[in-house]
């Protein structure tokens, strides 16, 4: 199949960079790095692979930018300017096959359990706990979110002395920055809670924070919910959302990503099925919830199997339930996650004008030359959303677990390497 007419092979700008295609690899968090937040040569040949299979942008795991935003062991870090020669080791692995390379900084807030990431303390907007894991939050004072925004540009500059081509704030998914947003989760009643121009306002501080430090020239993306999916929960609908994205825009970010729900939400990020997903997770991070929430966990999880088989069954694009309605109110780039698998649906989303570019975490994970396979209409690795690879996240390195795609992947691998 050609490229020549292919909406997905067409170059898009971002910022002042621009790609020569419109699939990326989105953030999925590498659990590589060592315990105490560095990159390792686990995290420099995962992306070495997605390199090689020349995708033209690929953005990080979701990287730590201060000690308690830290969600899990084995996260990379950006807390210190000790971690920045292991992290250009990374830059230069992905630069060496001429891909472009941008680094998702992130606060975990409330998502976090606590045991588990040995984390001192979880900080939010306000306190308000989080029902999945029971941690209990405390809300950050003015001079804690100053700190904060100073841990940002901090990270950012680390990043872009490393050699990153970019950075993407994590404001989506419930972490820290979505927790601002949401009025859920953010009942301030200072110049950070209430109105969307004072929920947003730590966003924007830590936007203006990294242009004093890097110039208007280095591409700083977001990532942020399509919808909340909080049922029965203050949580932010579409059109709310869409109004924070035209904030974000006129802020000067290069370009949003959308995705959807909170922990608090269940699976709708990343639907598919959940057998082997619930299984993992139940022995791995969640072994480490306080009891009774473990018990309850252990002792449901055939009947949360079968309600998130039902409730979030696999389908591509299932973002593109959203995108369009960012489509319709911005002018930088609207990016989609969610589902995607095949060279078909991901043109048809662009091709109908509903996103400008897609991306991809679990094809990728299935088959890192997921890209160059699209482009030149190769067979591969098929990811078929068994979300394995979710159950093990933070535990286990991010890897495919479905038994037979990854014989598949090891012979593709063996292949290559011969
Ligand atoms: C193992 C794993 C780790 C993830 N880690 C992150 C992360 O660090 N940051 C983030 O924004 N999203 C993360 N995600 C969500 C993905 O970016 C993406 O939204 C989701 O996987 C749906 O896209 P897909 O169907 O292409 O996999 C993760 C997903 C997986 C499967």
């Amino acid at each position: 199949m050609a490229t020549a007419n292919s909406t997905l092979f067409t170059p898009i700008r971002i910022g002042q960079l621009t790609l020569p295609g419109r699939l990326f690899k989105t953030a999925t968090a590498e659990t590589r790095a060592t315990l105490d937040g560095f990159s390792t040569q686990a995290v420099i040949d995962f992306y070495s692979l997605i390199a090689r299979g020349e995708t033209p942008l690929i953005i990080t795991g979701n990287i730590y930018v201060c000690r308690d935003g830290k969600s899990a062991p084995m996260q990379l870090g950006a807390d210190d300017d000790d971690k920045i020669p292991g992290l250009a080791k990374v830059v230069d692995a992905v630069h060496a096959h001429g891909g472009k390379f941008f680094a998702q900084l992130n606060h975990c807030g409330r998502q976090v359990i606590p045991r588990f990431a040995q984390s001192p303390v979880a900080y939010s907007a306000s306190d308000v706990k989080d029902l999945l894991t029971g941690t209990q939050t405390q809300a950050l004072t003015v001079a804690e979110i100053q700190r904060l925004v100073g841990c940002y540009a901090d990270a950012a500059e680390r990043c872009q002395r490393a050699g990153f081509d970019g950075v993407q704030l994590h404001s989506a998914n419930g972490y820290l920055l979505s927790q601002f947003l949401t009025p859920y989760t953010n009942r301030r009643t200072d110049e950070y809670g209430g109105s969307l121009e004072n929920r947003s306002r730590f966003h924007r501080q830590i936007l203006e924070a990294i242009r004093v430090r890097l110039g208007p020239d280095f591409p700083v993306i977001i990532k942020m919910n399509g919808s909340d999916w909080l049922p029965l929960r203050d949580g932010l609908k579409t059109g709310e959302l869409v109004e924070a994205a035209v904030v974000f825009e006129r802020a000067g970010f290069a370009a949003v990503e959308i995705s959807v729900g909170h922990y608090e939400s269940g699976f709708p990020m990343v639907c598919g099925t959940f057998e082997l997903c619930l299984r993992h997770m139940v022995e791995g991070s969640m072994s480490y919830l306080p009891e009774p929430r473990r018990t309850l966990l252990r002792v449901f999880r055939p009947l949360v199997t079968l309600a998130s088989n039902l409730l979030w069954k696999g389908r591509q694009g299932y973002n593109l339930d959203y995108t369009p309605q960012f489509k319709e109110k911005l002018s930088i780039p609207v990016i989609c996650v969610g589902g995607f698998r095949t060279r078909d649906a991901m043109e048809a989303a662009i091709a109908q004008g509903k996103c400008d570019a897609v991306s991809a975490g679990r094809a990728f994970i299935a088959d890192p030359f997921f890209y160059r396979h699209i482009r030149d209409n190769q067979p591969g690795p098929h990811c078929v959303d068994c979300n394995g690879c979710v159950g093990h996240l933070g535990a286990q390195p991010a890897e495919c677990y479905h038994p037979s795609v990854k014989a598949e992947k090891d012979a593709m691998l063996a292949r290559e390497a011969a």
